[in-house]
Formats: C-alpha cells, structure tokens, sequence
C-alpha cells in the first residue's frame, strides 16, 4: 500500500452518544490514534476526524427515560466524549455529531442519487408493534423464548443460548422489552436498499483493498449465503432524519452513521483549507481509512461501500479492524466489575500507560486480548519505567551534577549509528499498524541502551579525574540513544515525548530526526517524566 502524496482521510467508528465509554472501545481509537500520529510523524497529509453517532431507538428511549430530549441527552455524551478522548491524547483534527446540518444535507444528497440510480425499493413489511406505546418494535426490543430451544427471555433476533437466528414474529410466547404487552403484528411501507444488486462488484472490491485476511474470509462466508436487501428506513417514534417525501419515516441509524464520517470532514472543512469534495471523488489522490471493531464489519465493508457505489462516491481503501477487549479474562461486564469506564481509568491512572499496554497487545490482526491488570502493571514498570525512562534517570544526574546540563562535543557515532541501523524495520512494522512487534523491538534497543551504561559504568568513572571527560560522553551517548527511543515511542507517548522534547531543549520531534544526534547542546534538569504504577492504583479501577 503506497501512501505516498496521498491526502489520507482516517475515521474511527463513531460512538453512540448514549452512554460512557469504555476501555474497550479506547482499543480502535488508541490504534487510529497511534497510526495517525506515526504518518504524521513522517509529514503525510493526515486529516483524522470523528463524530457521535446521535441517532437511533436506544438514544430515544433513553431520553424519554430521562425526561430530556434526545437532543439534549446526545449532545451531553459528545461532551463527555470528547473529554475522554482528550484525555486520552486521541488527536481528531475534527470532533461532529451526526445530528448535525452537514450530515442530515448529505444524507439526503447520497439518498436523492440512490433514488436515481435505482438503488432503493420500497415493500410493505409485517412488524411486531407496541400497542400501548404506539410504536414498532426493533428486533432488540422483543423479548421471549427461543423457538429452537426453548431458553426463556431472548432477543428477537437470535438466542443468547443456541446462537439460533430468526425474526421476533418466531418467538414463542413474545413481549414488548418497553411495555411488556404481547406485541401485534402491523404493516408498514419500508425503504430497501438494493444490496443484491452490489453483490458482485463488492466481492470483487474486496480483493482491492487493505482489509486483513481473516476479515475478507469473513466477508466470503456473507458472499457465499448471499446478500439481502437492506431496510434503511424506521417508523415514527425515531430519533433521526425524515426521509424526503415521508411524514412519519425516518432514515436507519446505519444508513445516516456513515455518512457522518463526511459530516464531520465538511464541517472541518468549513473551517479550514481543507476540500471537502476532493476526498469524496473517485479518482481522487485520498486514500481513506476506517478503524473499526469487529462487531461493525457488515455496515462498513458491506452496506456502506454499496451505499457510496450506488452514489457515485469514491469507496474505503482501507478498513482496520480490531478485536474486544477482555479484563483479567472475562467479559466487561458491569455485574462483575471488569467494565472500566474511560473516566474511570482517567481519574485514577496514566492514559499513555494504556496507551503503550494497548500498543504492546496490538497487532494488525482482528483478534480479542486481554488487559490481564497484574501484567499490566509489570509491564509499564519494567519497560517504560526500568527500561527507557531509567535510561535518562540515570544518565542525566552526572549531566547536570557535573556538566551544567551540557552535553558533550564528542560522541560515538559508529554506537548511535547502529542504534538507527534497527529503526527502518520498526517504522515498517508501524506502518503495518504490527504496533505489538513495533513496542517489543523498540525495547529491546532500550535494554541496549542500559547495557551500554551498565558496561560504561559512569557512576564508577565519576570518581577518577581523568575519566570525567568521558563521563559526558558515555552519559550523552546514553542521552542520544533515549532521544532515538522518544522518537521511537512518540506516536503512543505524545505527552511523555513532549516533555522529553522540553527537557533536552529541543522541540517537534518528527520520525527523521532519529538520524540526528545532539552535542554540545544544553539540556535542562530532569524532570520525573513517568510515575511507576503501584498494586493500589489497579485496585482502584477494579470495583471489588
Ligand atoms: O457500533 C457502534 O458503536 C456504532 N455507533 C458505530 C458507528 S460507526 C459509523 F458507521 F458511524
Ligand atoms: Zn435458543
């Protein structure tokens, strides 16, 4: 994949603004997070944005729960959204909602071309209704007992137990999750979307983009049952768009979520130099690039390519997928304490340790993992703190007890030389988003690093007069090799790296000035830049 003079157009899934997030939905943003700031790093053309995803029945009824408006309620969840993703040093040039002018604009633009192009049909469908509260019933919504195997109190879609899979109208013995009265049965006129018609050209599709193998293998098993036309429209009570031309019909969520990602570059673009209508034509110089979970590779890799094509806009060139996050083994789940809220986390602990523990467990793969919190703390404190950061600890204090924070004229090329020699394969590996082999490399030019002192000894030099000299150069070398590794880690440790950069007097850190070594250069006093993480910190986010 070259992305070269490439204007790259990154998204991450776009959050439901009706709850908190979590640490497991912080493993998508953390990797887009650490890709962008690698490309960055490297001066490419990188336009990174996301959005609350405002609309949909949960968010209503939530509201209405709460006696606000959904409105209301959205807009409170994008604020403390975007604290968290703040916080978490997760730089999205743009923030929008999909509630918002830009999208409900191009909805109706991308709906309008469907329309022309024959893409969208209509059929008269039979639902499960809610007579008491006036309204159909999403699959979710129905409750009762599997038809397969009989488990009481299962969705209306499939059975928690059997995985059996059938419409709400199967349930044996079905109630309403808002009422709890026997659902009707009703009609009503829905939108499709004539997914059968992409059939081909999305399979053919697949094979030309960067979508990792287990995904596309996925895809195949959806190719080989065969696809089905796609609802896209709700009945009224919704929160959402009304479809032009209806009165009580309103566009899916997953039809206007999507689309948010272009609502989100508008509205960036009204507010910059940025051009907006560059990144949505076919035969564009953009490369764009979704960062998703696993559990929403359907609407991204089928509905939402079948969707652009039938516009006549340019397609994904890339979809990132990522597995869920387990905790100490077991599910989040708020029964069993193991659901961590971004907050929480924040309130108690270091997000770049996060950050890098995220890293470490990263691949490109779509596999699950596991924040085992005990190995956590291990391996903050051995690798970030025992490895890099004891690499400045220790190697500052003669700089500034016996130099004046000098660093000094002469250094090692042929030592620091070699330290660069290793650093192309882990600028592949990132570009690989492999950030685990990326993290595990990085460390292990550390641990060569602090056997380069460990040999030198400069604590023992220190006492012989004759050896200060190289006392300065042993601890600048040393310097020089943690700057390298700064560099290195920046894209997962902004924050750690910006301090880094003010301490050795220097500024911007971009990925070529690992090359550059620094001499007869003043520094300035050490700062604690990482604190080790104590058993109690742990405990702490873990409720008991
Ligand atoms: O699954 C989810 O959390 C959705 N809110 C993701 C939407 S991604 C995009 F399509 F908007
Ligand atoms: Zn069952």
């Amino acid at each position: 994949m070259n992305l070269e003079n490439k204007k790259i157009f990154i998204t991450n899934a776009l959050p439901y603004a009706n709850g908190p997030i979590h640490i497991g939905h912080m493993v998508g943003y953390i990797q887009a997070d650490i890709w962008s700031r690698f490309l960055r790093m490297h001066d490419h053309d990188v336009v990174f944005v996301c959005a609350s995803d405002a609309h949909g029945t949960p968010i209503m009824l939530s509201a209405e729960g709460l006696g606000v408006e959904p409105e209301e309620l959205a807009a409170e969840y994008t604020r403390q959204h975007e604290m968290d993703f703040e916080d978490f040093h997760i730089s999205f040039d743009n923030y929008h909602t999909t509630h918002s002018k830009e999208n409900e604009d191009l909805v109706k633009e991308i709906y309008k071309k469907l329309k022309e192009n024959d893409c969208v049909r209509t059929e008269i469908i039979e639902q499960a209704y809610d007579d008491k509260e006036n309204m159909f019933l999403p699959d979710r919504y129905v409750r009762g007992t599997c038809p397969k195997c009989n488990e009481p109190d299962q969705y209306g879609d499939n059975c928690e137990k059997c995985g059996a899979t059938y419409k709400p109208t199967d349930l044996i013995d079905p109630i309403s999750a808002i009422s709890g009265e026997t659902p009707s049965l009703k009609e009503s006129e829905h939108h499709f979307m004539k997914l059968t018609l992409f059939n081909d050209m999305l399979e053919g599709w697949i094979e030309t983009i960067d979508i990792h193998p287990s995904v596309k293998s996925k895809l195949k098993e959806w190719f080989d049952v065969g696809l089905r036309d796609w609802d896209i429209s709700r009945d009224a009570p919704y929160f959402g768009f009304v479809i032009p031309g209806e009165k009580d019909k309103y566009f899916y969520v997953w039809l206007d979520a999507p689309i948010g990602y272009f609502a989100s570059l508008k509205n960036l673009s009204d507010k910059s130099e940025l051009e907006f209508e560059e990144y949505l034509k076919d035969d564009s110089d953009t490369h764009m690039v979704h960062f998703i979970g696993k559990d929403i590779i359907y609407f991204h890799a089928l509905f939402w390519p079948a969707v652009l094509e039938g516009a006549g806009l340019k397609k994904p060139d890339a979809i990132y997928v990522n597995g869920f996050l387990t905790v100490n083994g077991q599910k989040m789940s708020k029964s069993r304490g193991t659901l961590i809220k971004a907050r929480t986390y924040l309130d108690h602990l270091d997000p770049e340790c996060l950050r890098y523990y995220f890293a470490y467990k990263s691949s490109s793969g779509i596999d699950d993992f596991d924040l085992d919190t005990e190995d956590f703390r291990n391996r903050i404190n051995a690798d970030l703190i025992g490895k890099w950061i004891n690499i400045a600890s220790r190697s500052s204090k003669f700089i500034r007890d016996h130099f004046e924070n000098k660093l000094s004229e002469s250094i090692d090329d042929d030592l620091l030389d070699a330290f660069n020699d290793e650093t192309g394969e882990i600028k592949e590996l990132y570009q690989k988003r492999e950030f685990g082999q990326s993290m595990r490399k990085i460390m292990l030019l550390a641990d060569k690093a602090n056997q380069y002192l460990d040999q030198e000894k400069p604590w023992i030099m220190i006492k012989n007069k004759d050896e200060k000299e190289d006392v300065q150069r042993v601890c600048t070398n040393a310097l020089n090799m943690f700057l390298k590794l700064t560099i290195l880690l920046k894209p997962v440790m902004p924050e750690v790296a910006r301090n880094v950069e003010s301490f050795m007097n220097l500024s911007d850190l971009n990925w070529s000035d690992i090359t550059d070594a620094i001499k007869d250069h003043q520094i300035n006093d050490y700062e604690n830049l990482l604190t080790r993480i104590q058993e109690e910190d742990i405990k702490r986010i873990i409720k008991q």
